[in-house]
């Protein structure tokens, strides 16, 4: 079993769209039962939402259904139970590493991880549609690369 958490500012725009799109990876390669998935945000405004419009949105376009998500902080607990704590960008992966140094063998940045040419997954909230197309194309590249890995 691989326990693996991607971690974001507000869990609601890039680190539920990294979820769903292993989470429907894993259920397509009939892996399903392998891992536990699961996402996060270092900020705690979120909490008990759902994930944004488009980044829901976005997903259907692919037809990845993501359904009963609901945004959570990041808490101690996680650091114990996760294998691999993914975050999408540099301010994250720090946040993660303050909070708890004694894992720091647990947190990476996700793109430098998978040995992505680009290092951060760029945050979209505040942009167009498109920002969160764009997102996903990278994940879905970033996560063949992760399955890769496991
Ligand atoms: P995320 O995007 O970290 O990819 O979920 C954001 C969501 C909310 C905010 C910032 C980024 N916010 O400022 O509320």
């Amino acid at each position: 079993m691989k326990k693996i958490l991607f971690v974001c500012l507000g869990n609601i725009c890039r680190s539920p769209m990294a979820e769903a799109i292993l989470k429907h990876k894993v259920m397509q390669r009939h892996d399903r039962h392998e891992f536990h998935i699961e996402s996060a945000g270092t900020g705690d405004w979120h909490i008990g939402h759902a994930p944004d419009e488009r980044t829901l949105k976005t997903l259907l376009e692919q037809n990845c259904v993501f359904e009963g998500k609901q945004a959570q902080q990041v808490q101690m607990h996680h650091f114990d139970f996760f294998d691999l704590i993914l975050a999408m960008d540099r301010k994250n992966y720090l946040d993660l590493k303050n909070l708890s140094p004694i894992h720091q063998s647990k947190v990476h940045l996700f793109l430098d991880y998978v040995g992505h040419d680009l290092k951060e997954v760029p945050d979209p909230y505040y942009q167009d549609t498109r920002a969160f197309q764009s997102v996903y194309r990278l994940l879905d590249e970033a996560i063949e690369k992760l399955l890769g890995t496991l």
